[in-house]
């Protein structure tokens, strides 16, 4: 199998949740020689060097201090988000139910509910444990401890298959286990929770801590099943969360393939797109302004200085993009949608859901050129509302002008995506070119 796409799958497997995603990245980068920087601290950086920053643990920005530290004359920067559309459980509150043990979810950003159902489905997330000198983070995941939310039969649901509703408090709780029987001391079976008081006791033994010491945790559902090469040919890959972990791996991929450049590159993936970016460490917050001053900053530069490098910056916003659906035609625009495998798509929006100018496409299209790629447009339909990116956001906050630009998918939101293999590998050379600035 292809480098890039196995190095990818890899990724999209080890990485179920944003801390997940972080984590992942921060081996890459590590190995790579990249530092990680304290926001907490005075930062004294040196050109020609990588550092990161994480906020959260959940965002991450990297950069590339480049030749030029004191005067580098630009940002080239790429945007993409770690977190994915799940369900997250409320809290260890197990609920007992006709002789089953089942937790309560909500829903996070907008996942193709149906698609969730009569899975493997498994746990993952942080865990926040109680410590002597304070608390310490452990990410947690097991694809071994299995949970699921079956359908109910057809015979009950007879107009199922014409779309049927579910209701996220009702239908969708997760089944856990069963209920143990135990015989008390009459000899009569009773129901008992095996001394299983919450959901968190199942994660302690796990974990082989005691569950008093579980202080919280941030948990999210997740399919097991592996990410892999689909199609006769194996042309595509299928996946959970390819929105938007692929690009994710691509601009990192990108990022530490160019070195001793004249710009500072950067990554900046961020979590909490699929519920607004509202955060401290989305795409609207301070996080990414803050870096890029803070490096102008270190070197002695002033925050005027750092306004003019913004004023000659790039923004690439990475996010995934619709594929058109041979069964579905009829909902897209079909003069602007792109196909699997044809490149990288320019997404465009009179109402400023994308970021896409006539300007910033052109820049995108002149640096696919340069690096021998194809790429393509989507437009949705004149007659429906279009999907958000963290391009305008960032754009906005920072005066640097941007381009929304995405990966073609089939199934976006669906528990499991589908991408083109060669789509991959054309995105982070188009990234590499991006950054590649002299
Ligand atoms: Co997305």
């Amino acid at each position: 199998m292809d480098q890039g796409i196995r190095s990818l799958l890899d990724y999209l497997n080890s990485a179920p949740t944003a801390y997940h995603a972080v984590s992942e990245t921060e081996k890459k980068l590590k190995a790579a020689g990249y530092s990680i920087l304290d926001e907490s601290v005075t930062w004294n950086l040196k050109p020609c060097s990588g550092y990161y920053v994480i906020r959260n643990g959940s965002s991450l920005i990297a950069f590339h201090t480049g030749v030029n530290l004191e005067t580098p004359g630009c940002f080239r920067i790429v945007t993409a988000h770690t977190d994915s559309p799940t369900f997250r459980l409320k809290e260890g509150m197990l609920n007992e139910k006709n002789g089953m043990l089942t937790l309560g979810v909500e829903v996070m950003g907008g996942p193709i509910f149906s698609t969730w159902l009569d899975r493997d489905l498994a746990v993952a997330g942080r865990i926040l444990i109680r410590k002597k000198d304070g608390i310490e983070t452990v990410l947690y995941k097991n694809s071994e401890r299995k949970v699921l939310i079956p359908n109910p039969p057809i015979h009950l649901n007879r107009t199922v298959n014409k779309g049927f509703e579910y209701n996220a408090q009702n239908h969708l709780k997760c089944i856990v286990k069963s209920i143990q029987k135990s015989s008390d001391s009459t000899g009569k079976s009773k129901n008992s929770k095996e001394n299983i008081e919450s959901f968190y006791d199942l994660i302690a033994s796990d974990l082989k801590i005691s569950s008093r010491d579980i202080l919280d945790a941030d948990l999210i559902l997740y399919d097991t099943q592996e990410a892999a090469l689909t199609s006769w040919e194996d042309e595509f890959f299928s996946s959970g969360r390819i929105d938007n972990l692929a690009m994710c791996h691509a601009s990192i991929q990108a990022l530490l393939a160019v070195q001793n450049q004249t710009g500072i590159t950067v990554a900046a993936l961020f979590d909490n797109e699929e519920t607004g970016s509202k955060t401290p460490q989305g795409a609207d917050s301070s996080f990414l302004e803050q870096v890029l001053e803070r490096i102008i900053l270190s070197r002695g530069g002033s925050r005027e200085g750092f306004m003019a490098v913004c004023a000659s910056s790039f923004i690439v916003s990475a996010d995934a993009a619709h594929a058109i659906h041979p069964n579905f035609s009829d909902l897209y625009d079909e003069d602007f949608t792109p196909e699997l495998n044809k490149g990288p798509a320019i997404k465009k929006n009179a109402g400023w859901n994308y970021a896409s100018t006539g300007e910033t496409a052109s820049l995108f299209k002149l640096i696919c050129e340069k690096a021998d790629v194809p790429y393509q447009l989507f437009i949705n339909r004149s007659d429906s509302p279009t999907g958000k990116t963290l391009g305008p956001l960032s754009a906005a906050r920072l005066g640097i002008p941007a381009v929304d630009v995405g990966n073609p998918l089939w199934s976006m939101h669906s528990i499991r995506e589908t991408g083109g293999v060669k789509d991959h590998n054309f995105m982070i050379k188009a990234f590499e070119t991006h950054y590649r600035v002299n």
